[in-house]
């Protein structure tokens, strides 16, 4: 019902030569996966050579973030329309980078994905707790908090378009990855809110990804869980083999 997806996000790494190279290694590995999706996301300046490197093949590239006006003074920003034309697909929205680093909110988050949806980018929404939020116990009143406010306005159309990514902030980059049963309670939480809000129609069609200190060894056991629709890979997507074996084995527990 739902395609599954491996999501690569490079953060600020990776020059216009190095994604070159790794795009070009990646696409013949991965050519025979058909029943995932994949996709990389390099920083802005790369975006245009990957997404030319990649053409024609199943490998899709997105943007790490986006601005919400479409252009204007702005000095720094790039808009969708910008994206959409140097090749992108989806962009990456409310990292937790972001939020933590660059002061975004779950408003930010509300008009960019508008901004992406109105550029035909498939937006990839972060959400998840910190460890002082999941040790006062109110990981899923924060789930909640952020997909009532990040996704505000959204309809059950546009849900079928936008991924969910479920990012435990206390198991990015640190080696420590959610147990398969904590990123399957807070799915099997965050699908029932879809439910509950978009209907079980739109919600059953919208993927919901697990992102998190994610590798080749930890990844089946993960997508086994029934809402976990995939992931969003940081570290380990930086290496050309490690993010091809994740895509494999992910494809193999799917079948
Ligand atoms: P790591 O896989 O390095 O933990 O990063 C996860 C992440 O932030 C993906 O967006």
């Amino acid at each position: 019902m739902r395609t599954p997806l491996i999501a690569g996000n490079w953060k600020m790494f990776k020059t216009i030569a190095e994604t070159m190279k790794h795009v070009k290694a990646l696409r013949p590995l991965v050519k025979d996966i058909t029943d995932v999706e994949i996709v990389v996301a390099p920083a802005f300046p790369s975006i245009h050579a990957a997404a030319e490197s990649l053409r024609g093949s199943n490998v899709l590239v997105a943007a790490q973030d986006l601005y919400w006006e479409r252009e204007g003074a702005f000095t720094g920003e790039v808009s969708g329309a910008m994206l959409k034309d140097a090749g992108a697909d989806l962009v990456i929205i409310g990292h937790s980078e972001r939020r933590t680093l660059f002061g975004e909110t779950d408003a930010t988050v509300n008009r960019k994905i508008g901004a992406a949806f109105a550029a035909d980018l498939a937006p990839i929404v972060c959400i998840g707790e910190t460890l002082d939020q999941r040790e006062r116990s109110e990981t899923l009143d924060v789930l909640d908090r952020q997909i009532r406010a990040g996704l505000d306005g959204v309809t059950s159309g546009q849900l079928v378009q936008l991924v969910l990514a479920y990012e435990p902030v206390w198991a990015i980059g640190t080696g420590r990855n959610a147990t398969p049963d904590q990123a399957g309670e807070a799915h099997a939480h965050i699908r029932q809110r879809l439910r509950q809000w978009f209907g079980a129609e739109a919600a059953d069609l919208c993927r919901v990804i697990y992102g998190g200190s994610v590798k080749p060894e930890n990844i089946r056991d993960l997508v086994a869980q029934p809402d976990v629709d995939g992931a969003l890979v940081g570290g380990a997507s930086l290496d050309v083999k490690a993010f091809f074996d994740i895509a494999r084995n992910a494809a193999e527990a799917f079948r």
